[in-house]
């Protein structure tokens, strides 16, 4: 397979990588069970070292609801610090919610017996942004990539185990017989390959890429990209893809969910939400994207004010409404209510409007 991944020379005019493929899965159809189901959720970190800073609590992660559906990407977007990996590590559970639940299958994780968790874990993998921070410098590819196999018990021998390590480098298209070679001894995309090498070890059913190729050259990005594609078409994987780059996010999932200080402002269709953002914020973003062609950037634009909240002591009512150019006065008292229209999730006072009337 490693020989249909193309090696692009370099970003296209949008800024993508080039020669990215399109999305494999499709928009969830109504009535679909989801994968995953993440209920009112929230994740709060309590300091502690230091006076300044002791009971001090970080809202890293509030009230955010979502669903996964089988064989999409769905990405989160946001600034940096807004909840993203945060969210992610709560649906492995790999940090315990501070309130709110995480269904896998339509099983509730809480207060599972040990065993059954450690079950679903294998279902749920992540592949880390930094592959050479992520991989145990003084292990081999081959220990690195059999350490799940290992940890579950999935084969008798060693044989049996190198055999499916060697398999599984193929699949991510590095050469078997590198198997007793250490993380140093490859580029950064050949880790990132290894990563991913290890995180399919178990055969899961999702995957939660944190992102995955922010640490690569524009021209590896899309090799990646490709891979990642190419696996998910073979084994109907399921992505969370977290990234701040929305080229290659509008590249790569079938919806997208945007995140601003912990919690969730919008939530739709890649396309729909590209084409016509309606939360200020999804606005805002989507402005701040460098466009190729100067003649395009005459529409409206959402210009922001005001410095960037701290989640220690976030605004109350709206968390945006101290940036947001449409705030009223009810955005300073009112936690506004997600509102749906027909799968698109805006999170806003004036949804209504905007979704009926746009930025016109
Ligand atoms: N273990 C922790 N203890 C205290 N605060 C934490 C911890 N982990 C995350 N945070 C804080 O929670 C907030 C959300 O962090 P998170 O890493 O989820 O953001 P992110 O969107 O992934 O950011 P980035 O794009 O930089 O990776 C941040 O303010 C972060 O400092
Ligand atoms: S609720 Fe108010 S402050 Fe928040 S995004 Fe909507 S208009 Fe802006
Ligand atoms: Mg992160």
């Amino acid at each position: 397979m490693s020989s249909q991944i193309k090696a692009p020379a370099a970003q296209t005019a949008d800024g993508r990588p080039a020669d990215t493929r399109a999305p494999v899965g499709a928009v969830p159809a109504a009535g679909e069970q989801p994968l995953v189901e993440v209920d009112h959720i929230v994740k709060e970190f309590r300091l502690s070292g230091g006076f300044r800073k002791d009971g001090q609590v970080v809202h890293a992660v509030t009230d955010v609801s979502l669903d996964i559906y089988r064989g999409e990407t769905l990405a989160v977007v946001g600034e940096s610090g807004c909840g993203k990996s945060t969210l992610g590590r709560l649906i492995l559970r790999l940090l315990e919610p501070t309130a709110g639940s995480v269904r896998f299958r339509g099983r509730s994780l809480e207060h599972i017996p040990e065993r059954e968790l450690r079950q679903t874990r294998r279902q749920m993998q992540i592949i880390f942004q930094d592959p050479y921070a992520s991989l145990n410098p003084r292990m081999t590819v081959c220990q690195i990539i059999a350490e799940p196999l290992y940890t579950h018990k999935v084969y008798q021998t060693r044989q049996e185990t190198e055999a499916r390590v060697k398999e599984l480098m193929r699949r991510v298209g590095i050469r078997a017989e590198y198997i007793n070679r250490y993380p140093h001894q490859f580029s950064g995309g050949q880790r990132q390959r290894i990563g991913i090498a290890r995180a399919l070890a178990l055969n899961p059913e999702l995957i939660i890429c944190d992102e995955p190729v922010s640490a690569l050259d524009v021209s590896i990005q899309a090799q990646i990209l490709n891979l990642l594609h190419d696996l998910q078409a073979e084994a109907g994987l399921t992505y969370l893809f977290i990234s701040h780059d929305l080229s290659v996010v509008r590249y790569v999932s079938n919806r997208v969910c945007v995140m601003f200080l912990g919690k969730v402002c919008e939530l739709g269709d890649t396309e729909d939400i590209f084409q016509n953002p309606l939360h200020p914020y999804t606005k805002f973003l989507l402005e701040a994207v460098p466009k190729p062609n100067p003649h395009l950037r005459k529409e409206k634009k959402a210009l922001l004010t005001g410095e960037m909240p701290s989640p220690v002591n976030p605004p109350a009512g709206c968390r945006f409404h101290t940036r947001c150019p449409l705030a009223m006065e009810i955005c300073t008292k009112e936690i506004p209510a997600t509102q749906d229209f027909g799968g698109r999730l805006i999170v806003c006072h004036q949804a209504q409007r905007l979704f009926k009337e746009g930025w016109s």
